[in-house]
């Protein structure tokens, strides 16, 4: 019998698509995240990498640029065969390398899993912390204002604090209020 091969993280193709919409959508019927369509997939491959074991993909995240100073872990899912491998913390490595590339010195992630994310280096905030841009999937949630994932950050101590602008009002009069500095 061959061997295993070591899990290995890149960023996504379109030809990941099918199996990143398999997994996040196993995931996904038990009610621990959002459903995926192929379009939203699409739309946001550049924001996805995912883990490949011996030319299978396994699983997988996103990092999405939420202000200039904050990045949403996304979507990140691991077929359940491969639970307990180190796959999901390699995956947060990733999108935490991807934040420090992009100068972006806050991670969070609206999540479950809190003591994964705790491993993870991330800490609990109050949700009314984060801006108003967050919940823009909430739209898409079946559970809307019952809302009972648990909101994780994570700073990058090493990164310059910047000045994050503030948002000018749309032409709607809507302005995004921009994330508050936590105690980290
Ligand atoms: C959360 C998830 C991605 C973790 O993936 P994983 O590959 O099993 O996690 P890892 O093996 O990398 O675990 C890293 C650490 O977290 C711990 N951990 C993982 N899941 C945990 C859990 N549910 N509760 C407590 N600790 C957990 C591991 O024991 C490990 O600890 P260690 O570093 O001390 O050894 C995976 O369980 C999953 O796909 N869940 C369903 C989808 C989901 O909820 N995604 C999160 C959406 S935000």
């Amino acid at each position: 019998m061959t061997a295993t091969a070591a899990p290995m993280i890149r960023p996504a193709t379109v030809h990941d698509v099918p199996s990143i919409a398999l997994i996040i959508n196993s995931h996904a019927e038990l009610g621990r995240m959002l459903f995926k369509s192929y379009a939203q997939l699409y739309e946001d491959l550049r924001d996805f990498a995912v883990c490949e074991v011996d030319q299978q993909v396994v699983g997988c995240t996103a990092l999405s640029v939420i202000w200039a100073d904050l990045a949403e872990v996304r979507s990140l899912a691991v077929e359940k065969a491969f639970h307990g491998r180190g796959i999901g913390k390699m995956l947060v490595r990733w999108a935490i390398d991807e934040a420090r590339r992009l100068q972006i010195r806050r991670l969070m992630s609206l999540t479950y899993e809190q003591a994964f994310f705790e491993k993870c280096g991330f800490v609990v905030v109050p949700k009314e912390s984060l801006p108003l841009k967050v919940w823009s999937d909430c739209v898409r949630c079946p559970k809307q204002d019952k809302c009972d994932e648990i909101a994780m950050v994570l700073t990058l101590h090493d990164l310059p604090i910047i000045e994050a602008p503030n948002a000018t009002p749309t032409p709607r009069g809507v302005s995004i209020p921009v994330l508050e500095e936590i105690e980290d």
